[in-house]
């Protein structure tokens, strides 16, 4: 399983990034906009950061500007993914990017319906938006499980499942047992997967007990 990290803000992704356990990064216009910084600066810098795949979003909602937009960002580095709304227009531009060689994230999906759309317009990624549909009484992860069945179905379908709107760690273990690609994390979450109290207990423990032998592994 991939993991995304799912911020615009760079200093953490340096931070996040030298876990070495970060694969690639999804943004966001609402991200982009919390930086309050140049978007195509951004991104470039993101794309220096981390050599996986970058998600940067089109701003434009009808198709030419869209693929204009796709065309400006893919651009700026070659690990760029251009992100695209799930729309007749977004779909639209997914295909013609598809086909120019530049790889796609279908985002904002809410169905299984959505998601065979996606991947039949070439997308590189869908991103089913769990946490959201949680929030209104739906079963976001039922969603994952519904796209990875069909997915299987069909192995001419190249598109990754890219779990988006994840809110804790428990969407991440349900994710992974589903087998979906990609979960792309808020810093928060990647940084509450490492936490469990009996692991601060114990080596609590161990650093004491070391400790009363006296030795050192570095100078013995
Ligand atoms: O980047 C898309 C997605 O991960 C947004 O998540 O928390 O705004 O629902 P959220």
């Amino acid at each position: 399983m991939k993991f995304f990290i799912d911020t615009a803000d760079v200093p953490t992704i340096r931070e996040l990034a030298a876990t070495g356990l970060v694969d690639g990064v999804t943004t966001n216009p609402s991200l982009v906009a919390k930086t309050g910084r140049k978007f195509i600066d951004v991104v470039a810098e993101i794309c220096a950061v981390v050599k996986g795949p970058v998600s940067a979003e089109v701003a434009a909602l009808d198709h030419e500007t869209m693929l204009a937009e796709g065309r400006r960002l893919a651009r700026i580095a070659p690990n760029v993914v251009v992100k695209v709304p799930l729309t007749p227009d977004g779909l639209k531009t997914c295909k013609a990017l598809s086909v120019a060689g530049t790889a796609v994230n279908v985002t904002l999906c809410f169905s299984a319906a959505q998601a065979i759309l996606a991947a039949k317009a070439g997308a590189a990624y869908v991103s089913p938006f769990v946490g959201r549909l949680d929030d209104v009484g739906s079963d976001g992860m039922q969603l994952i499980a519904d796209i990875c069945e069909i997915y299987d179905q069909y192995p001419d379908f190249a598109t990754e499942v890219l779990v988006a709107s994840v809110r804790h760690p428990i969407h991440v273990v349900q994710a992974a047992k589903l087998g979906a690609d990609v979960a792309t994390l808020p810093p928060a979450v990647l940084k509450q997967m490492f936490a469990h109290p009996l692991t601060d207990k114990g080596l609590a423990a161990f650093v004491a007990d070391w400790k009363s032998t006296g030795q050192s592994i570095l100078e013995g």
